[in-house]
């Protein structure tokens, strides 16, 4: 967690002081899982007894005691992790994700024994960079051990484990890689779990005027350009679709813009985020039963946001523009109602058939608003915005639509990287027509048929000709797929990929 301080040493695993050491057992066929010499006996012992074989699942947690003649460990306990190598040929990143997963079992372990010293002895393979293998058991075990603790006072008892307070890892081979890498995991598990404590709080404690707060404390940490929107001023700009939404609210709503500009020439990419507060449906209201989990709905705002906060630190070759349309979306007296028509910045009508459907009417505003004011190079929103994608994809894939096939690739690869898998779907103009309306330009819902490419659709009607990429993140937000390094409720999804995306950005225009 935040306060973690990391570190990396070649200094050998035995002659640190720790709460925890941590090794890692390559599994071999039929033989005996090889390992540091400083736990290779008890490995084997452990392999006798069919008891460890090294695979990925495996661990051997044990307490090195003087009277073993063990006396040279300085560790209270030694967590022995297996390693399947042969992973790593068949693919890459595939096998970070291990590793990822690895750190956060290592999280795991902490919890169940109150370990806060770590001391990790980094695993060398062959065909993985020292870097690479560093920032992924950063990632995991940051990850991991994060835990959201801000209302509970039970959680301030002494006798609770506060979390990991140091992690050493030792490796006598290129420290200074794994110094970089550890640096890269930090930067980046920070940010998502930024975005996953912006989730967990309720709508009470989260408003569309907190992701100013949010976004105004980076622009002045960092040097960034912000400026929120408000209601008054949208008003002014005529963002029929925002303030349509917030109509039902006592809470004003807010459109955060802020950005990172190197200064000299460089790509602009525009990054929108659906930041509603609570989402009860408005006059179209959701049944009780599940309505609390609207609290999320404003995970891909928090999830571009916080990619800011990576972004500022590492200054990347791009110009990063990040917005986000926040308000709740609440049934009062003067809320919006079924068939109402609305207009939009851009001057398209919209025939309101559901006020359940509103991510979409937050988002038009703000992807036509971001276009034309900072003419992009690309563009890429991500919002929860349908329960539709949760039925083709379940918890396991974000949905993507997309306008262009090369910023699609883009996506689809930092989201491998960081351990978010997308998945594409069609965007044809049979599904445009869904959304024809007989009273006005478009009608907010295309039916129960592609519930998820027509919300794509009717914000295809938003981004013109600028090449586009929609990401659907109502089933990876929270209850994402069940790792070791994502705990229940909110996974901080999207944020890892735009990092990676910002971290390997090649010059769009050659692409
Ligand atoms: N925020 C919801 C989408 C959602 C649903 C996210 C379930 C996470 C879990 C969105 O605003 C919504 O209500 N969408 C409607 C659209 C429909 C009325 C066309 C939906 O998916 O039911
Ligand atoms: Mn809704
Ligand atoms: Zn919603």
């Amino acid at each position: 967690m935040t306060h973690t301080r990391w570190s990396a040493t070649k200094k050998p695993v035995t002659a640190i002081e720790s709460d925890l050491a941590v090794y890692f057992a390559f599994h071999r066929k039929d033989t005996p899982p090889i390992c540091d010499p400083a736990v290779q006996n008890r490995v084997e012992h452990a392999f006798a007894l069919k008891d460890f074989t090294g695979k990925n699942e495996d661990q051997l947690l044990y307490y090195p005691v003087p009277e073993t003649g063990r006396i040279k460990d300085k560790s209270k306990r030694i967590l022995v992790l297996g390693l399947d190598p042969a992973d790593v040929q068949k693919d890459i990143s595939g096998f970070l994700e291990t590793l990822r997963k690895r750190g956060g079992d290592i999280a795991r372990v902490c919890e169940k024994t109150r370990a806060g010293a770590l001391a990790v002895c980094m695993p060398q393979i062959p065909d993985i960079p020292m870097e690479g293998a560093a920032q992924a058991l950063t990632e995991g075990i940051f990850l991991g051990d994060y835990r959201f603790g801000k209302y509970k006072q039970t959680s301030r008892k002494e006798t609770d484990f506060s979390g990991i307070d140091a992690v050493t890892f030792s490796s006598d081979k290129k420290t200074a890689s794994v110094r970089k890498g550890v640096e890269k995991g930090r930067i980046a598990a920070a940010a998502a779990c930024t975005a996953r404590d912006m989730a967990n709080e309720p709508g009470n404690g989260w408003t569309p005027e907190s992701f100013a707060e949010y976004a105004r404390s980076l622009a002045d940490t960092h040097g960034l350009s912000c400026t929120c929107l408000d209601k008054k001023e949208m008003e002014a700009l005529g963002m029929g679709g925002i303030l349509g939404v917030n109509q039902g609210s006592a809470t004003p709503p807010c459109l955060v813009i802020l950005a990172y500009d190197p200064g000299k020439q460089a790509d602009t990419l525009l990054l929108v985020g659906k930041g509603l507060t609570f989402d009860t449906g408005g006059i179209s209201i959701k049944p009780a039963a599940g309505m609390e989990e609207m609290k999320y709905d404003m995970c891909g705002g928090a999830a571009v946001l916080a990619a800011m906060s990576a972004v500022a630190v590492e200054k990347p070759n791009l110009r990063v523009v990040a917005m986000v349309p926040a308000t709740d979306n609440m049934p009062g007296g003067s809320a919006l109602r079924p068939e109402d028509i609305i207009r939009h910045v851009n001057q398209v009508t919209s025939e309101v058939v559901n006020t359940d459907a509103e991510g979409r009417l937050i988002l038009a505003d703000a992807l036509a608003h971001g276009i034309q004011t900072f003419e992009p190079d690309c563009v890429v929103d991500i919002a929860t915005l349908t329960g539709a994608v949760i039925i083709g994809l379940g918890h396991h894939h974000t949905g993507m639509v997309a306008s262009s096939d090369a910023l699609a690739q883009r996506l689809e690869a930092a989201g491998k990287e960081a351990g978010e898998p997308v998945w594409r779907l069609p965007l044809t103009e049979d599904y445009v027509k869904q959304i024809e309306s007989k009273v006005a330009d478009i009608k907010n819902t295309g039916g129960k048929p592609a519930g998820t490419i027509t919300a794509a659709a009717y914000l295809s009607k938003f981004v013109g000709d600028t090449p586009w990429v929609h990401l659907d993140i109502a089933g990876t937000a929270w209850d994402f797929t069940e790792k070791s390094y994502i705990p229940k409720g909110p996974s901080g999804t999207g944020v890892r990929t735009f990092i990676h995306l910002t971290r390997s950005w090649k010059k769009w225009k050659s692409a």
